[in-house]
């Protein structure tokens, strides 16, 4: 049966300095790698790119579920396993409680 979602897209962009926020000087980088080496564990079940902006910098790093999918915000490399386990059960909803499109409180 084909996955509701094939293709995911991270933010790995860096800016320089502290005037503009970006998801590289969050971790996005460290959390990419971190993806690609759970992803290989698991047979490579969606496609991952890496990409430069994808307008929610403020939360970052940023993550885009294709096609069509939710933004999944602020995860940690160390959280790259837990987020690859909801991705690949497909329990969307959980993922997108684990790493909320929104601001922290
Ligand atoms: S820098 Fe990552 S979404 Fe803009």
């Amino acid at each position: 049966m084909a996955r509701r979602y094939n293709k995911m897209r991270v933010c790995t962009n860096l800016r320089a300095g502290d005037i503009l926020p970006s998801c590289g000087a969050r971790g996005s980088k460290e959390l990419a790698k971190a993806l690609r080496t759970e992803l290989e564990k698991r047979g490579n079940f969606i496609e991952m790119e890496t990409v430069h902006c994808l307008g929610r910098c403020h939360i970052g790093p940023t993550v885009k579920l294709l096609p069509g999918g939710p933004f999944l915000q602020g995860a940690q490399p160390d959280q790259a396993a837990r987020m690859m386990d909801l991705l690949e059960a497909e329990d969307y909803d959980a993922a997108i409680a684990a790493f909320p499109d929104e601001p922290p409180p």
